[in-house]
């Protein structure tokens, strides 16, 4: 009697690791299964902070918007934008720079050459003479070339502003290039002017081919 006692305890002691860690895996294990509820997080460090997301509500604010206007006459940081021949193409006194602000290095003029490609030569044509694919769907207003005498004739940075607030029947392109490459983009541009027109030999991508 006293031994199968002694027999039952002696089962019982080294049953209890298997039984607990079943019940871990019970616990735990739960894999696949699905629920409502958002998982069991043991840990939750800073993971999930309040926060409010654009265009939401907010019971905090007397306007019960959730996204602030920036209060009258501050500016963000790195927003000033002081320098207007840069971010203008214009001097203290309103007038349009001739030059552009930034040097027409190899690397200027490689970029620009690749950000005209991007988003001049669809209506102005690879070299810029108003002869780009867009011409072959009956774009209503001819795309300038800027061979002519008058374009030839503009300042850095009058074309700087075209390309930043449009003209006419040009849209504007500043929200799709940043102001660097809007005068990476210039002085291509001119280099392109500077080198002419280009010949009958040059026919790559070109509305008449
Ligand atoms: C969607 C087509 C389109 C794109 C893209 C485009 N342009 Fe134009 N651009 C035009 C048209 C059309 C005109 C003529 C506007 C007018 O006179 O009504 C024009 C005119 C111009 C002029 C002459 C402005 C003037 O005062 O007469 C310049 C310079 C110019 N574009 C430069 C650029 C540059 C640089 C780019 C690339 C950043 C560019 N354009 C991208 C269509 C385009």
């Amino acid at each position: 009697m006293r031994q199968s006692r002694d027999r039952y305890l002696a089962a019982l002691r080294c049953m209890w690791l298997p039984v607990l860690t079943g019940m871990i895996l019970v616990l735990v294990g739960c894999r696949g299964s699905q629920s409502e509820r958002p998982p069991i997080h043991l840990n939750p460090n800073m993971d999930n902070q309040p926060k409010v997301k654009a265009q939401s509500e907010s019971h905090f604010f007397a306007d019960g918007q959730a996204m602030r206007t920036p209060p009258e006459h501050t500016i963000a940081r790195g927003e000033l934008r002081e320098d207007t021949r840069l971010y203008q193409g214009r001097d203290t006194n309103g007038e349009y720079i001739t030059r552009s602000p930034l040097p027409a290095s190899s690397e200027s003029l490689n970029r620009g050459r690749e950000r005209f490609g991007i988003y001049c030569t669809p209506c102005h044509g690879d070299w810029g003479d108003g002869m780009g694919a867009i011409t072959r769907y009956k774009y209503p207003i001819p795309p300038t070339s800027i061979y002519d005498a008058r374009i030839l004739a503009m300042s850095a940075g009058e074309v700087y502003n075209v390309i930043t607030n449009g003209v006419r029947n040009m849209p504007s392109y500043k929200a799709q290039i940043p102001v660097a490459d809007r005068w990476h983009i210039v002085n291509y541009l001119r280099e392109l002017q500077r080198n002419g027109p280009p010949d009958s030999t040059q026919t790559m991508n070109r509305a008449t081919e």
